[in-house]
């Protein structure tokens, strides 16, 4: 099996559009659901230090990213739906990232797709997308190193996004993708470099993001306009979005699998853990204002500390 993807055309150009029609059912893929995310241990994980700033956070893996056998249906209808009705919001590729998408494929062995020594019956970069993407949870960006050495986005399939377009990021080196996150690039970027060059093939690495948002909806792409924060934000009407994210290297391409796990939580609920007030207080009052003002927080970052103070 491959997907459950029937295609009337597919763009195999860059930016050209795809369209596709998707059986009714969704995919009957086995992928392996994540690890569950506990909102009670959510506010300690990412909340914690004196004062905020943009965390390099990363560490070993704390679960299975690339096991293959239990599908969290809900997850895997969302990516579907996206992926049918926007696939070229939702989907980028260039010509180059066959080979990458073909040693992704095969971080799957017990996938039902087929492996490298198996040719794919679809080995253009969309159908590999879409075999990957319509069967595991996590959105995922394709880098490999151009004639420099820089490492360089070749595809995506970004179902999640947390206010980004992917179609502005394809093609660009990762500096030049984190160059509208204030202060990240002169804070972090020699580190993330340094990191990206050194990951070892067969090791994953992982950390997470974080943001806060008026509403609980997994697809927050800038073009859907979804309900803002403003400074009439209350604690109980704020979601939290978690970002778990992982990184691999694919040494046979020279490529780098960067693989986005989406969760949205309550606030209120995560708030519940002893001493989760104070820490959200604490990293908001410290946020400087242009970080704030880039994850959307800016117009509620005084109604909610105010709240988060007041009991
Ligand atoms: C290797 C270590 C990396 C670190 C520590 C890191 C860190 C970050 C941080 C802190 C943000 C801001 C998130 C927020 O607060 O909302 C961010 C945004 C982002 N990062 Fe990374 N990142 C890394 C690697 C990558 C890679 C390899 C890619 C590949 C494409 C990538 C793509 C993005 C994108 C698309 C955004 C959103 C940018 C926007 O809003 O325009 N990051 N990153």
């Amino acid at each position: 099996m491959t997907n459950s993807l029937s295609e009337k055309a597919v763009g195999a150009q860059n930016n050209e559009p795809a369209i596709w029609t998707l059986a009714a059912e969704p995919c009957r893929g086995t992928v392996r659901s994540m690890e569950p995310v506990l909102p009670e241990t959510l506010a300690e994980r990412l909340f914690s230090g004196d004062s905020f700033a943009f965390g390099f956070g990363m560490q070993r893996p704390r679960q299975e990213w690339f096991g293959w056998d239990d599908p969290r249906q809900e997850t895997l209808r969302d990516r579907h739906h996206w992926l049918s009705q926007e696939p070229q919001r939702h989907l980028a590729w260039t010509d180059e990232a066959t080979p990458v998408l073909l040693e992704a494929l095969a971080l799957f062995p017990d996938a039902p797709f087929p492996k490298e020594s198996s040719p794919h019956p679809d080995p253009r970069p969309d159908g590999l997308l879409k075999s990957l993407s319509l069967n595991w949870e996590p959105d995922l960006l394709l880098l490999r190193r151009d004639a420099s050495g820089q490492f360089r986005l070749v595809a995506g399939a970004v179902c999640f996004p947390s206010a980004w377009d992917l179609r502005e990021k394809l093609g660009k080196t990762v500096d030049a993708i984190h160059a509208d996150v204030p202060t990240l690039n002169a804070t972090l970027g020699a580190r993330i470099r340094a990191f990206l060059d050194r990951l070892q093939p067969g090791q994953t690495f992982e950390r997470d993001n974080w943001g806060l948002t008026a509403h609980g909806e997994r697809n927050a792409h800038p073009d859907r306009n979804l309900p803002r924060l403003t400074d009439d934000a209350t604690l109980d009407t704020t979601w939290l979005r978690l970002e778990h994210q992982a990184f691999r290297a694919l040494p046979n391409s020279g490529g780098l699998l960067f693989a986005i796990h989406l969760t949205v939580h309550p606030l209120e609920r995560v708030l519940q853990a002893p001493g989760a007030r104070n820490q959200l207080a604490t990293q908001l009052r410290s946020m400087p204002e242009a970080i704030a003002a880039y994850k959307g927080i800016l117009p509620a970052r005084d109604a909610l500390v105010r709240q988060l103070e007041s009991r």
